[in-house]
């Protein structure tokens, strides 16, 4: 997300970004983010490599061929290696074209560079360490590519194992300035549009807490926290869970809490949440995970009472078939490949585009749908800022 916009050539946040969101996208903020992509862009061309997918690189290649040359599961390793591909073709290392068949084919065309990762670990280390749990997780994952996309192991196993279990405590932080914008934009989305009267909030994948922490402070300073009737946070991890109980009740006591497991994925009635309870549900980076959007909207609408709110903060594609940088760890979590697939509004799991997301609300029952800040109107300046709240009323 360079400072300069990809359009003018020169800085356009202010005119861009809601004022409101300028000081958590300052001019440190980018320079960390901008080490991530470059940090997550090398990862990729060792992730080539320790894959064998550079062996099949030689001629003009399909993704599929690839794959298979590499002895490579496809079951698993289509979406990383279609990601890895457009990754590294986006920065020009690798050649594509388009064949007759309108399958995109890729080529190494000259040697590929020789760029350490490493160095730029040291930069952001000297430049802002809170932001390393990114990098850490980004390590993580290309460390595991190997074994996960041979059918070794499984995504799942490989980065929420045992050594997986601290990296993710760290990132999913609000001392990681990398994620905790996330937290903020969505925050900010939900207090705003929290309805009239006595609220009672429903979050889903409420992870550690972070998020439920960042709202409840934003409540509080815009003077809305005494509407909370109740705090629902949901989580499918019973670690993560206990977590969140813990840190939230310590810094939240006046707060009327309570936890659950929940899966997205299943009803929301074995989880003791009544049809028409909640004021508003909330979540972080976690919508774009079901498995069945359909099914889960659904569940979504029936727990929301009469126009009811839906604030999800989430990672938006600015267009479709952008490669996004987060990708690199979450293309192997089959949670986040596998999903049932919409003509028009689900064309691949995990991250939507902002039509993608409106075409989904408007077909599942919400209307009144907006996208916070409106990457509709950024993305041409800069493709690279991804973080918004989707916001819709319940029909
Ligand atoms: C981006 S994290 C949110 C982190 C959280 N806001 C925090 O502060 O820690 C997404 C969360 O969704 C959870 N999750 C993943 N799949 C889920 C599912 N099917 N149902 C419910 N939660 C799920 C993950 O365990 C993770 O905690």
């Amino acid at each position: 997300m360079p400072i300069i916009s990809q359009r003018s050539g020169r800085d356009e946040r202010a005119a861009l970004y809601p004022a409101e969101l300028l000081p958590f996208f300052d001019d440190s903020f980018i320079a960390s983010f901008d080490f991530f992509e470059e940090y997550v862009e090398r990862l990729t061309l060792s992730v080539l490599r320790t894959t064998g997918l550079d062996a099949a690189c030689g001629n003009d290649t399909t993704v599929a061929h690839a794959v298979a040359h590499a002895g490579l599961r496809p079951e698993v390793a289509l979406v990383p290696a279609s990601w890895i591909f457009a990754m590294l073709a986006s920065r020009k290392w690798i050649g594509v074209r388009a064949g007759a068949d309108g399958e995109l084919r890729y080529r190494i065309e000259r040697a590929l560079p020789a760029l350490d990762a490493e160095e730029i670990l040291e930069k952001q280390r000297a430049h802002d360490p809170r932001c390393l749990p990114s990098f850490e997780i980004a390590a993580l994952a290309a460390a595991h590519y190997p074994a996960v996309l041979r059918g070794q192991v499984s995504g799942e196993q490989a980065l929420f194992g045992p050594e997986g279990i601290l990296p993710w405590v760290k990132y999913f932080s609000n001392d990681n300035p990398i994620y905790t914008v996330s937290n903020k934009v969505g925050a900010i989305a939900a207090a705003r549009a929290l309805p009239a009267g006595e609220a009672a909030i429903l979050e889903i994948g409420g992870g550690l807490g972070s998020g439920a922490d960042t709202l409840l402070g934003e409540l509080e300073r815009t003077g809305h926290a005494a509407k909370i009737s109740s705090y629902h946070v949901t989580e499918i991890s019973p670690l993560f869970l206990k977590r969140a109980q813990r840190n939230l009740a310590a810094r939240h006591p006046q707060s009327r809490f309570q936890f659950s497991a929940l899966d997205i994925d299943r009803p929301f009635a074995q989880a003791g949440i009544a049809p028409a309870s909640c004021s508003l549900v909330y979540g972080v980076n976690v919508l774009h995970v079901a498995h069945d959007l359909a099914a889960t909207l659904g569940e979504l609408r029936s727990a929301l009472s009469e126009s009811g709110m839906l604030v999800m903060a989430e990672c938006v594609r600015p267009f479709p078939d952008t490669p996004l940088h987060l990708e690199l760890v979450f293309n192997l979590l089959s949670s986040f490949r596998d999903a049932v697939l919409v003509p028009g509004w689900r064309p691949n799991g995990g991250f939507l585009t902002p039509e993608q997301w409106a075409a989904a609300l408007a077909a599942n029952g919400f209307e009144d749908i907006r996208i916070y800040p409106d990457i509709a109107a950024i993305r041409d300046a800069y493709p690279s800022f991804v973080v918004a709240a989707i916001v819709a009323r319940r029909a």
